[in-house]
């Protein structure tokens, strides 16, 4: 296992939250040089020392193009070019669709859909200079189906992850890039226990999974793992779900 990632650099967003920091153990795990992207610096390169085999930290915020020209040019001068990327960075706001408003609406697309856009752009060609690789889009149950009515933009940008997912993936085809999404469901990580601790949606959660719990970190980062490895190679376009069978209902 430890050498499936052997010899690539992978570039995690989002990668200091609870599904990130999983996913970059475990990329780092299997023998890839991690770099290690989030809003604060100081976490990166610490979660990156962590990890060590070659790993970088460095600050990215995913909505700001600037900012991804520059870690992907940073990125491929110290360690050359990426091989996979996983877009995880995502936030959500809690409206309907009669409370959303322009501001939180622009928030919530400005990273959860136009930051999956953008590194796709500025990563993407730099992983096909590699000589191929792999895009793992972390989407969510709830940009394939409607939950509970809520958090309309976070459905919005979601679903558009997954459709950007499979018109970057026909692009990319014939070109060694496979793109896939990744749609958890409900995964306990630091955040979502205090988020969810007590409430009635944390129920409704539980009732609705059929498997009857939440997922834990570690399962969505094995997901990520095999879609960033040769061992999905003849998956792209498609969609990954980690949702303990919800979307099965
Ligand atoms: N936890 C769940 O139940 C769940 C379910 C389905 C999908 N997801 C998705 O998984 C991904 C990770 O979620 P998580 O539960 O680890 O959330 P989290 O809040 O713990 O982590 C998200 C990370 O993204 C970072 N971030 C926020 N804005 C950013 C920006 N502009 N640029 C770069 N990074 C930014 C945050 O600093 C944070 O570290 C998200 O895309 C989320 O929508 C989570």
């Amino acid at each position: 296992m430890r050498s499936r990632m052997a010899g690539r650099t992978v570039l995690v967003t989002g990668a200091t939250g609870g599904i990130g920091d999983a996913v970059v153990r475990r990329l780092a795990g299997e023998g890839a040089a991690v770099v290690v992207t989030d809003l604060d610096a100081g976490r990166c390169e610490q979660l990156a020392q962590e990890v060590g085999g070659g790993a970088l930290g460095l600050a990215l915020d995913v909505s700001d193009e600037a900012a991804w020209q520059q870690v992907v040019a940073e990125v491929t001068a110290r360690r050359g070019e990426l091989s996979v990327l996983v877009n995880n960075a995502g936030i959500a706001g809690m409206n309907t669709v009669v409370t959303e408003t322009m501001e939180s609406w622009e928030q919530v697309l400005g990273v959860t859909q136009t930051g999956v856009w953008l590194g796709m752009k500025h990563a993407g060609p730099s992983i096909e200079r590699a000589g191929g690789g792999s895009i793992v889009n972390v989407a969510s149950i709830f940009g394939t189906v409607g939950g509970f009515g809520a958090q309309f933009s976070y459905h919005a940008a979601k679903g558009a992850v997954r459709l950007m997912t499979k018109n970057a993936a026909l692009y990319w085809a014939k070109r060694g890039v496979r793109v896939n999404s990744l749609h958890p469901g409900f995964i306990e990580t630091p955040r979502s226990r205090e988020l969810w601790r007590g409430t009635p949606r944390l129920a409704a959660m539980l009732e609705g999974t059929p498997l009857g719990r939440l997922g834990t970190p570690e399962e969505v980062a094995a997901a990520v793992a095999f879609l960033a490895s040769d061992e999905s190679s003849f998956m792209t376009g498609s969609e990954l779900y980690v949702d303990g069978g919800w979307t099965a209902r």
